[in-house]
């Protein structure tokens, strides 16, 4: 099916059947002439439906850049991006909740602006409060959370958007590692409940290794696909398992070679 949306030039959307998410040699040039900055280069990538992958590399490697892209909130220089079905919701860093509403008046934000009648508002909120374990706070302000909370009301709040693809950008990098470390496995639990679509930027080599179903290695300015590892680790995986560290291992050899190769340039 495909939905008519606002004008979003870069991306199309089309049929279900096919690949969920394809980006076909994506470039992102910022700025024009001699001030030009490329900040992605060609990236090509295909995610199926139900995928939870993540875009992993350094700062300033074009991350970022490249989830605005599929959110639709910039455009490509060059490329195209296609996705199957309706518009994606994006958490970020910042939680970016409203401080004058309760948990439970951001969380059921984007079902108000959609109309969404009030019964069918109350059941979905109050299934959204307990997946992320905050019902017994949904009268709370966001400054009454701790900064785990406020991301797993953040994290609520995208879910209440009903997208099939969900976009998050370093969501747990603000928290302390214990806070992370729990939101991790609830994430891994409600991406197996909900059999969302997941493309999950981050800079933490052990983090992408512990979430994903296959990790995309981003070199650094420009942004390109360095290499993609499928994670055939059994899922609900640990940080400090073996399995993860061997391959988080791997990985942040090959991080530091392209670094190294980068800055050799
Ligand atoms: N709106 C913009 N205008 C100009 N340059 C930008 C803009 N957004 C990002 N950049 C540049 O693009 C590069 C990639 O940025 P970003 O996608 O934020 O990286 P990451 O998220 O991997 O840290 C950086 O060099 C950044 O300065
Ligand atoms: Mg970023």
């Amino acid at each position: 099916m495909n939905v008519a949306l606002a004008p979003r030039p870069s991306v199309v959307l089309r049929d279900a059947d096919e690949a969920f998410v394809t980006l076909d040699g994506v470039t992102k040039v910022f700025g024009k002439g001699k001030a030009s900055m490329t900040a992605l280069e060609n990236v090509s990538l295909e995610l199926r439906k139900g995928e939870f992958v993540c875009i992993l590399g350094t700062s300033g490697c074009g991350k970022s850049t490249l989830l605005s892209l599929v959110a639709g909130l910039d455009k490509v220089t060059s490329g195209t991006i296609e996705i199957a079905d309706g518009r994606p919701a994006v958490m970020f860093q910042e939680p970016a909740l409203l401080p004058w509403l309760t948990v439970r008046r951001n969380v059921e934000l984007p079902m108000r602006l959609h109309k969404v009648d009030t019964e069918e508002r109350n059941k979905t909120v109050n299934r959204l409060l307990s997946m992320v374990g905050l019902i017994d706070f949904a009268d709370h302000r966001p400054h009454q959370l701790s900064g785990g909370m406020r991301q797993r009301c953040a994290l609520a709040r995208a879910l209440a958007q009903d997208s099939e693809l969900l976009l998050m950008d370093e969501p747990f990098a603000a928290l302390d590692a214990l806070t992370r470390d729990q939101l991790h496995d609830d994430l891994n639990r409600i991406w197996q409940e909900t059999g969302k679509t997941i493309i999950f930027v981050t800079h933490n080599v052990r983090e992408a290794v512990r979430l994903g179903d296959r990790v995309v290695l981003m070199t650094p300015r420009p942004g390109r696909v360095a290499r993609i590892w499928d994670v055939d680790i059994a899922r609900p995986r640990e940080l400090d398992s073996f399995e993860v560290s061997g391959l988080a291992h791997e990985i942040t050899a090959q991080l530091r070679a392209g670094a190294a190769g980068n800055g050799a340039q």
